[in-house]
């Protein structure tokens, strides 16, 4: 265990806390060699977090981490998410044996309801537990749950979620107010979707001008900035191998006092709360 590493409400390090997304990849059979290849070398970096969603390219990014997981499934902590209305007690085991198909595995290592939909959370926990019992998952989280509704799923015995998948970069600080505070205070961490905001981050004129300073690409400084904040696990996606080669070398970056005062300048913490944004 390295002083980085998350733990998990149910004990389990994510070890380094950096993983890799997937969304948009898998879509463009001339990509695909090129994305797998990225997976791996991502895989050799470290980086075993995978998080895919059976919504990417329609079940596209499942069958592509498959492929690139294919003889290293023991080596992955595999993420994948429901819709939501497939997180229903009638819905979620079909749903949930189509993306075990689609990754070629037997288990999810997290498996997360994608966003809120109709069905009644205490609903999902009871599915959820029971996939976990037969063995489908090792565990289960949500994303983009706002504070009020990490509170209803509390209330609803939702006491085995592992982790809420937020929105969260320096440009997307709001959850800063009180939903981190609050996850944090249980022991759940936050995995960081969009972790440099699509790739906008990168082209902020100050911003890029800091990191030239540093030394550092943009999307290792917006990485290692995230990496400091306790309980977070930034899920940057790569589609090349430069740019995995990129985000892992986030791990090897401490920032100074000085460019903490100055990212806080540029991209202020909120002053008040604000609804959780979503992508
Ligand atoms: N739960 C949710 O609702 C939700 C929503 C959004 C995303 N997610 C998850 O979070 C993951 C990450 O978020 P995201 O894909 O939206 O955005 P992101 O990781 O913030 O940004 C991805 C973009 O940044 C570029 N990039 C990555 N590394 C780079 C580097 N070192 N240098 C320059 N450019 C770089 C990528 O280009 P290349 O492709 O050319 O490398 C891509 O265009 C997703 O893939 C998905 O798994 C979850």
């Amino acid at each position: 265990m390295n002083e980085r590493d998350v733990r998990l409400p149910d004990g389990e390090a994510i070890t380094p806390p950096l993983g890799q997304g997937t969304w948009m990849m898998g879509e463009d059979p001339s990509r695909r060699a090129e994305e797998i290849a990225t997976l791996r070398r991502g895989l050799d970096l470290g980086l075993t977090l995978i998080d895919t969603a059976e919504m990417y390219g329609d079940g596209a990014s499942e069958e592509m981490v498959g492929e690139a997981i294919r003889g290293r499934r023991e080596e992955v902590f595999l993420v994948s998410k429901a819709y939501p209305q497939n997180a229903s007690e009638a819905r979620l085991p079909d749903a949930c044996r189509r993306s075990l198909r689609r990754l070629g595995t037997d288990r999810l290592d997290l498996y997360l309801l994608h966003w809120r939909g109709n069905v009644p959370l205490g609903e999902t926990v009871v599915a959820m537990e029971r996939l976990k019992r037969d063995g489908l998952i090792r565990n289960w989280g949500v994303s983009n749950l706002d504070t009020d509704d990490m509170e209803e799923l509390s209330a609803a015995d939702g006491f085995g979620c592992q982790t809420n998948q937020v929105l969260y970069n320096l440009t997307r600080r709001g959850v800063e107010w009180n939903l981190l505070p609050w996850m944090s205070s249980r022991g759940i961490p936050a995995m960081a979707y969009s972790p440099i905001e699509q790739g906008r981050l990168l082209s902020h004129p100050e911003f890029a001008l800091l990191a030239e300073g540093l030394s550092l690409s943009p999307a290792r400084l917006a990485l290692a900035w995230l990496l400091e904040r306790p309980g977070v696990i930034p899920i940057p996606k790569a589609g090349s191998v430069a740019h995995v080669e990129d985000n892992a070398g986030a791990l090897d970056v401490r920032l100074d006092e000085e460019t903490r005062t100055f990212l806080d300048k540029l991209f202020p913490p909120p002053t008040h709360r604000t609804p959780l944004e979503m992508i």
